[in-house]
């Protein structure tokens, strides 16, 4: 990260990575905090600054309000992008502390926010045919890079084919966002209450062999993801996927993302690296 953290004559902090860039801390408003089910939230924040240039795989990290606990920030994947620029959503999964204290926040009150962070997914070539296999909270990325390919000319919501996999019925997330983009999905549960009873890995590898997509998307545990490395590798397809890991500052400083990498003693940082990775580069 090259840029400086400022104190704005508003008192407000802001970070500027280079002079056309948006990257920031903010204090974002929390627009609404809808609850999917016991698990799973949806938040709208909404703050004066603009996304406008943000990329699909890219994350933000959050922090709550004023309080002094927890203290660091969180990163969360930008789900959806508004269509005014001035916000974002974030689908997320209650798993501990930050996020249970976020599933309690409410409309109207404020988060610290630090992003757009990260590389974000690299573009299929134009008309290529695309697989983007989610596993459960990890569809979240995946929905924003979804309706941004089928928003561009020359990329029909028919050349992508969305797998989408989860534990049970509970953990399937976001299929009506794919089926109204025009976008065909495929569904599985490992207890069989919804789709197909199996790992989601399972109809990608069928599909492999009747269909040679351009390249792979994927976002989820890391087995699915070293699954699905494998695969490409077999099938000589392209795989790029964006990989989890605990973060305390999500631009580069304190080295404790780090993932190894296939090249020589080399490590990579998830957050400045990453999160997206070619999935020939990573070992897992
Ligand atoms: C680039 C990136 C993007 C992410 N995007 C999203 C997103 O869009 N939505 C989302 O819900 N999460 C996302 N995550 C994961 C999210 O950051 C963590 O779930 C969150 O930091 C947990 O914070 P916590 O304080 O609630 O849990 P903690 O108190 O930090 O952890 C509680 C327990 O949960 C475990 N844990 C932590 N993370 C996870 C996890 N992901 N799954 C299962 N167990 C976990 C910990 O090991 C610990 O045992 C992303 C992570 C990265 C690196
Ligand atoms: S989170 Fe600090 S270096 Fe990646």
């Amino acid at each position: 990260m090259s840029g400086k953290i400022q104190k704005t004559r508003g008192g407000r902090m802001k970070y500027e990575e280079r002079p056309d860039g948006h990257m920031f801390i903010e204090k974002a408003q929390i627009l609404w905090n809808k609850k999917l089910s016991p698990a799973y939230f949806k938040m709208g924040l909404k703050w004066s600054g603009s996304f406008h240039d943000a990329k699909p795989g890219q994350f933000v990290m959050l922090r709550i309000g004023d309080r002094i606990a927890p203290l660091l920030r969180r990163p969360f994947s930008i789900y959806k992008i508004m269509e005014d620029k001035k916000g974002m959503e974030i689908l997320y999964r209650v798993v501990g502390e930050c996020t249970g204290m976020l599933s309690e926040m409410r409309e109207g009150e404020s988060v610290d926010i630090l992003g757009p962070l990260g590389n974000g997914f690299p573009l299929p070539k134009k008309g290529g045919k695309v697989f983007i296999v989610a596993g459960g909270i990890g569809v979240a990325p995946l929905v924003f890079f979804s309706s941004y390919l089928v928003g561009k000319k020359n990329f029909a919501a028919s050349n992508i084919k969305v797998f989408l996999g989860a534990r049970s019925k509970d953990d399937l997330l976001c299929r009506d966002d794919f089926l109204s983009l025009g976008i065909q999905v495929a569904v599985t549960t490992e207890d069989g209450s919804e789709g197909e009873t199996c790992m989601i890995t399972s109809p990608v590898e069928a599909a492999l062999k009747i269909t040679r997509p351009d390249i792979i998307y994927a976002c989820g545990p890391s087995g699915m993801m070293k699954c699905l490395a494998g695969m490409a590798e077999d099938h000589g397809v392209a795989c790029q996927i964006s990989m989890e890991s605990v973060m305390a500052c999500g631009f580069g400083a304190c080295l404790g993302c780090a993932v190894e990498s296939k090249h020589e003693n080399k490590y990579f940082h998830v957050c400045k690296d990453g999160p997206v990775f070619d999935s020939r580069d990573v070992r897992f």
